[in-house]
């Protein structure tokens, strides 16, 4: 079997097959992909042997919007024995291109996928086991793959391998993050996902720096601003609506009622965040205002999305941002993920030099 399978929200199947269709054209791979509707899953079926090592090899998983986790497909198992599943795996598992370090059990981040996490834990250590028997599964090697397998129901499993620098972290892609009871809404996790999707340990330690000033527009009730809090920056909240009291009594925050599209900053301030709920369109504006006049560096935003064209809307946004940086020759860095806490939108991040 060639191609690549890649975990993505379910309902964003089409977004995620028209996002890694383009991507691997650029690389002059063609292909076609296979979305079913709320699978939360797409099969991207490539012609070529090589072409899929191909795409991994090249393209950075953190470059794609849609993607949340992704392997090289080596096999669909269809009929797996349900009395000794692992004898099926480890045949079809006899075509990885060398032994793996890791080994992952998922399934589509879907209800019906939920039911089938008992059986990826219960198989997980036997096949541990086997997979070291037959030599598939070691310690160390120099091209640390992880094994995939991705159950689709108690007798079928898509299969597969992934080295892992170019792979997330988080099994299915799925942060597993714990709300902070202090913050006063459960919005404070898109800040705290974006900050470790987007930025390693280093940069979060020099671009959030203590002491220094934020913006956050739509602030309230103030699950954003509480993120930059707790990592002691001031924040200037701007929200026609109120700011949790707790937060207020931080004493690090300025809550201004303004219409966020007209507030200018008095100072420069390292970091604007922002989570109104307004047009994709007019946010990029927005942001590009902000960015181009330098009243800040660096920026964590989300773009709500439309109901129809929703991959075509976030291009046209992210071109607007990126042109306008350019023409006004600002260095920077741009990275757009659809978070797993973010549900009809897309987070962006973007650092100027
Ligand atoms: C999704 S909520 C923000 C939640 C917030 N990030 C949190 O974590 O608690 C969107 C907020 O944007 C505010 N908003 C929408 N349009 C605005 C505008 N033009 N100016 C200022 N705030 C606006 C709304 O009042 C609302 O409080």
């Amino acid at each position: 079997m060639l191609g690549l399978f890649i975990h993505c929200r379910p309902g964003f199947e089409g977004e995620c097959a028209a996002e890694i269709h383009d991507k691997a054209a650029a690389l002059g791979i063609a292909g076609f992909a296979k979305a079913k509707a709320d699978s939360g899953y797409v099969i991207f079926g490539t012609y070529n042997a090589g072409d899929a090592e191909t795409i991994v090899q090249r393209l950075p998983l953190q470059t794609l919007i849609f993607a949340r986790q992704w392997f090289v497909l080596l096999a669909l198992c269809k009929e797996l024995s349900v009395v000794d599943r692992i004898s099926g795996l480890i045949e079809a598992l006899q075509t990885l291109p060398c032994a793996a370090t890791q080994l992952e059990l998922e399934t589509p981040d879907t209800n019906d996928g939920k039911t089938l996490l008992a059986l990826c834990r219960s198989l997980e250590r036997p096949l541990n086991k086997a997979l070291r028997e037959e030599q598939l599964l070691s310690n160390s090697n120099d091209q640390n793959l992880t094994i995939h397998i991705c159950f689709l129901n108690t007798s079928a499993a898509y299969i597969g391998y992934i080295p892992q620098h170019n792979s997330s972290p988080w099994p299915m892609g799925i942060p597993r993050l714990k709300f902070p009871k202090q913050a006063p809404s459960r919005s404070t996790l898109k800040l705290e996902e974006a900050i470790l999707h987007f930025m390693t340990p280093d940069q979060r330690e020099q671009q959030l720096v203590p002491g220094s000033y934020a913006v956050d527009l739509g602030a309230s009730p103030g699950g954003w601003t509480w993120q930059l809090v707790r990592r002691s920056l001031h924040v200037i909240a701007i929200d026609n609506g109120p700011m949790a009291e707790s937060i207020m009594e931080s004493g690090m925050v300025t809550h201004i009622r303004a219409d966020g599209f007209r507030y200018q900053p008095e100072n420069r301030v390292q970091w604007l965040v922002c989570d109104m709920v307004e047009q994709p369109i007019r946010i990029a504006d927005l942001i590009a205002r902000w960015l181009v006049n330098g009243w800040c560096r660096f920026t964590i935003f989300n773009l709500k999305l439309p109901m129809k064209k929703r991959y075509a809307e976030v291009q046209q946004c992210l071109a607007l941002i990126s042109d306008k940086l350019n023409a006004a020759n600002i260095r920077h860095t741009l990275q757009a993920r659809q978070l797993y806490h973010d549900r009809e939108e897309v987070t962006v991040y973007i650092a100027c030099d």
